[in-house]
């Protein structure tokens, strides 16, 4: 039985973790960490069962170090960042915080409490990005784990600084660690500020969908249950000190992601005459295309033109493979979307913010 300290659990991956472990591993205990900033949600972890939450920030080293021995915790699995790009290019001190500070945090707690203790089996797994790797030519090779590190927004560096350090913690103090950097992840729970998510909605409502650029910025798509099980293989089949790339097989640019949205939102449209009645500013309501809302904005600064994953490693050491296509996990994605209208709009409306304030702010 393992005892898991999930940091940024209340977020889109951490939650959808927290369910994918939960399902999977009954027996073992799981402690989220989690701040709840703007990306927190207490209601992306409602039906998992016996998890414990502590609402608290990781930049707290004490209160980590306190978690991590009174309950016995024997793995740290690390969501907890500011996750946004285009955030990081308007407000770059709270990235440097959270991802490189708050990292040295826990890797200083778990190195206080499980490199002084009795030499137990441990593991800190620190979730990255592929950003961390730059920008890749329309010819170029992969990322693969042997590429050179060249993070180009304040997001990505602060990421890349983070990954560094867990690498450190590593080779100086025997700490046991294992890193995954992976592509773009959609699926339940994604904050509306993200491509997917934001575009639905946008959607539904009839607002503009605004391309950066020319739209021909290319990105991997990862469902976020393929991200789940690539963590867990990583966890319990990754060598320790080892870094891997996990990816989706599904290299698009993002204009046929878009477009992929627009006609499947047209395609619910018709195939569910209820929606019209529920979405009535939809242009699909009216019988009009979805796609007549692509609007052709300013590009994002630094823009990063290509990300693509080599998952040999990952392949052959752990046997993972993404389980869906994108249009399987984009379908199930829009489904969710449909069904899940309450947990959107609860998002939208700032209700979802109601548990902190009533647990901390009369306090
Ligand atoms: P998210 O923004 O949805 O969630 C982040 C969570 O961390 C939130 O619950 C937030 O409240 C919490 N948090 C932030 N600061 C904290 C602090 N100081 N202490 C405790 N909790 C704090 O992020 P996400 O998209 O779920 O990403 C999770 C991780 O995966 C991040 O490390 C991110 O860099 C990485 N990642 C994300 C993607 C993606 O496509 N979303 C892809 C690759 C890697
Ligand atoms: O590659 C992994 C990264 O993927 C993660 O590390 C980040 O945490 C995650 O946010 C994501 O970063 P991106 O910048 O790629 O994701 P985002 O959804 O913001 O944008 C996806 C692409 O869509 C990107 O090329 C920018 C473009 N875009 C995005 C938004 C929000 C638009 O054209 N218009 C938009 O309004």
């Amino acid at each position: 039985m393992a005892k898991l300290l999930v940091t940024g659990g209340a977020g889109f991956i951490g939650a959808n973790f927290v369910h994918y472990w939960r399902d999977r591993h009954p027996d073992d205990a799981i402690t989220v960490l989690d701040a709840l900033t703007y990306a927190g949600n207490r209601a992306n972890l409602a039906g998992a069962n016996s998890v414990d939450f502590v609402h608290g920030d990781i930049k707290d080293t004490a209160l980590v170090e306190s978690l991590l021995a009174t309950r016995g915790i024997d793995t740290i699995v690390h969501f907890a960042a500011e996750s946004h790009v285009d955030r990081s290019i308007h407000g770059p001190a709270a990235f440097i915080d959270t991802n490189i500070l708050g990292t040295m945090s826990l890797l200083t707690a778990a190195r206080a409490t499980w490199l002084a203790g009795d030499g137990k089996p441990h593991r800190f797994h620190h979730v990255s990005t592929d950003e961390v790797y730059g920008s890749l030519g329309p010819n170029d090779p992969a990322f693969s784990e042997t590429t050179p590190y060249a993070p180009n927004s304040p997001y990505s560096a602060s990421k890349a600084a983070s990954d560094h350090l867990v690498r450190a913690w590593h080779h100086t103090y025997g700490l046991e660690v294992t890193t995954s950097n992976c592509s773009n992840n959609y699926g339940p729970y994604q904050f509306p500020e993200k491509l997917i998510p934001l575009f639905l909605i946008n959607a539904l409502h009839g607002r503009n969908l605004p391309i950066y650029g020319d739209g021909m910025q290319i990105r991997d798509w990862l469902h976020v249950e393929d991200h789940c099980r690539g963590i867990e293989a990583v966890l319990l089949r990754g060598r320790v000190g080892e870094t891997y790339c996990i990816g989706g097989g599904a290299e698009l640019p993002n204009i046929t992601v878009i477009d992929t949205l627009c006609a499947a939102v047209d395609a619910a449209f018709a195939a569910d005459p209820a929606l019209a009645t529920r979405f009535p500013d939809a242009p699909a309501a009216r019988g009009l295309a979805t796609a007549s809302l692509k609007t052709t904005v300013a590009d994002r600064p630094g823009h990063d033109r290509r990300y693509a994953i080599d998952e040999t490693k990952a392949r052959a050491e752990l046997g993972y493979a993404p389980a869906r296509t994108f249009e399987q996990g984009f379908a199930a994605t829009l489904g969710w979307y449909l069904a899940n209208e309450a947990w959107w709009r609860g998002v939208l409306d700032g209700s979802y913010r109601d548990w902190v304030d009533m647990n901390y702010t009369a306090r």
